[in-house]
């Protein structure tokens, strides 16, 4: 075990709904981490429709199956490069889901994460839309899940189905928020206020913080089409400085205890319960 590890950060970026911006959220706190001189590691966990390598404008040559089918040993060779240092982890495609993966592979990922030896600061977890298992095993081997909502009733409605199903089946007690598309502070804060009066009067053991309020940002469009992350493309506009914030926020959060081990430990966890 490196000296670091034990100073590894987990998060998962989940959400219910489809497209209400986890892959920008995860792209964009990344680089804004990695900005403060994080060494950051991006894990494209979306198994369906996969867009973190897009919105980074980096193409990768191999993907996480090379290393589950044995094709490849390392994880250094499947990572990729992105801006600002940022190494992604290309998505897994090849086999429909973890929990369909044999022992062996299992064990071949984990040795790979494991034996992983240069320095990280944090790893977070693009997830897919839904709750399917993945999306739940993803979420319990992390530390902190930022759930992103819009000023939508249908993804309040599936972040609060979200948080019930990882409370209720899974255990899980804390969640951070993170308010996108915004059309002002304001109504990020009534999303997350209307959201936590749902949780205390159904969910009462659940705790819910509002970590960041994205707004809806014109530059932000322009910056996916241009495959370039907001944060480094146009860094003045107002969802660039909603990143910058949100990254300092998260670079101010305690690494918990159980999750020192790093990677292998990340993997191992992800694995038992898939
Ligand atoms: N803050 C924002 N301002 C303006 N447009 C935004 C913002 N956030 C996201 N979008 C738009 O929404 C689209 C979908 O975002 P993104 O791909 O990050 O969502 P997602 O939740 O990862 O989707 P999926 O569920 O398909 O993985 C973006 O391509 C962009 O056009
Ligand atoms: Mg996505």
């Amino acid at each position: 075990m490196s000296a670091y590890e034990p100073q590894l950060k987990l998060l998962a970026i989940a959400s219910g709904k489809g497209g209400v911006g986890k892959t920008n959220v995860s792209v964009n706190l990344a680089v804004a981490l990695a900005r403060l001189s994080r060494r950051v590691m991006l894990f494209d966990a979306d198994l369906g429709l996969a867009n973190a390598d897009l919105l980074l404008g980096v193409r990768p040559q191999r993907t996480l199956y090379d290393l589950v089918s044995g094709e490849v040993d390392d994880l250094g060779s499947i990572l990729v490069e992105g801006p600002d240092g940022i190494l992604l982890v290309p998505a897994i495609s090849g086999v429909a889901s973890m929990a369909n993966m044999s022992t062996t592979e299992h064990a071949g990922l984990i040795r790979a994460f494991s034996s992983y030896r240069e320095p990280l600061d944090v790893l977070i977890v693009d997830t897919a839309a839904g709750v399917q298992g993945s999306v739940t095993s993803f979420c319990k081997a992390v530390q902190d899940v930022l759930v992103v909502v819009c000023d939508e009733p249908a993804s309040m409605a599936d972040a609060y189905a979200l948080i019930k199903v990882l409370h209720q089946d899974h255990g899980l007690r804390r969640f951070r928020l993170v308010c996108n598309m915004m059309v002002n502070a304001e109504a990020g804060r009534r999303v997350a206020q209307n959201l936590a009066t749902v949780l205390t009067q159904y969910l009462p053991d659940v705790v819910v913080e509002l970590s960041g309020i994205i707004p809806l940002d014109e530059h932000l469009r322009r910056a996916v089409q241009k495959r370039v992350p907001v944060v480094n493309l146009y860094p003045a506009s107002a969802s660039a400085r909603a990143f910058a914030e949100l990254a300092r926020r998260v670079d101010g959060w305690k690494t918990a205890r159980s999750n020192h081990g790093g990677l292998g430990f990340f993997v191992e966890r992800l694995l038992a319960h898939a």
